[in-house]
């Protein structure tokens, strides 16, 4: 399964990612915002054994991409399609996305975030996609806004993260169902 963008490729993971992921997810500015990280390589090899095991879910309930420009992993999309406190019916997901920091600035999040979602939209059935994020990363508010979702709701003190509570602010938006652009089964 991969997508393909005007510069990128999403991809499944795979055991040889070990080494790309642990850089983006072992670096503290990455993870300033996340509730995860920064990653021990443990951790990272952890969360490539998750993506293994989600690969081949019955029915799969989450897809996490790798995010390829010019042969390198620069980062990590993940489509969750699981019940959670924000994902209730079925045609919902949740969207998150991190890049590594010597890619950011480059439309990349948003580029990602769009493909995936055109192609969740056309082969998942997916209408309406849901993401949370805290509100000073104002990076991640401009990539949401920039790909049409709106802000529905500001969750204070949502979750307790490294032992602060933290707001969230939720944002949401609907997709248009039809066929996807750029996509090959694989
Ligand atoms: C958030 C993140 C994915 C954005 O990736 P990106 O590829 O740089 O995003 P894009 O280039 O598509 O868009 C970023 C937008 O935010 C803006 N932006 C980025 N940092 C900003 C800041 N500190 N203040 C204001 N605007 C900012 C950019 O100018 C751009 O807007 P523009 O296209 O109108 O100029 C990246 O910074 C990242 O991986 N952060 C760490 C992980 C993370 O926070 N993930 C999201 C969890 S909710």
């Amino acid at each position: 399964m991969e997508i393909s963008t005007r510069r990128l490729l999403l991809r499944e993971y795979g055991p040889g990612d070990l080494d790309a992921v642990h850089a983006f997810a072992s670096d503290p500015v990455v993870c300033a915002f996340a509730e995860w990280g920064p990653n021990t390589p443990q951790d990272t090899a952890a969360f490539l054994e998750e993506c293994a095991v989600e690969q081949v879910a019955v029915p799969r309930k989450t897809w996490t991409f790798a995010i390829v420009w010019g042969g390198s992993v620069i980062g990590s999309v993940a489509l969750m399609t699981g019940k959670s406190d924000l994902v209730h019916e079925p045609g919902e997901a949740e969207l998150g996305y991190v890049l590594h920091r010597n890619a950011w600035g480059n439309g990349y999040a948003a580029e990602t975030a769009e493909a995936l979602l055109a192609w969740a939209g056309g082969h998942l059935g997916i209408t309406r996609v849901v993401a949370t994020c805290r509100p000073e990363n104002t990076g991640s508010v401009r990539v949401l806004e920039k790909i049409g979702m709106q802000q529905v709701d500001h969750l204070h003190e949502h979750k307790r993260i490294d032992g602060k509570t933290r707001d969230s602010l939720v944002f949401a938006g609907l997709l248009p169902v039809g066929e996807p652009a750029g996509t090959s089964a694989g």
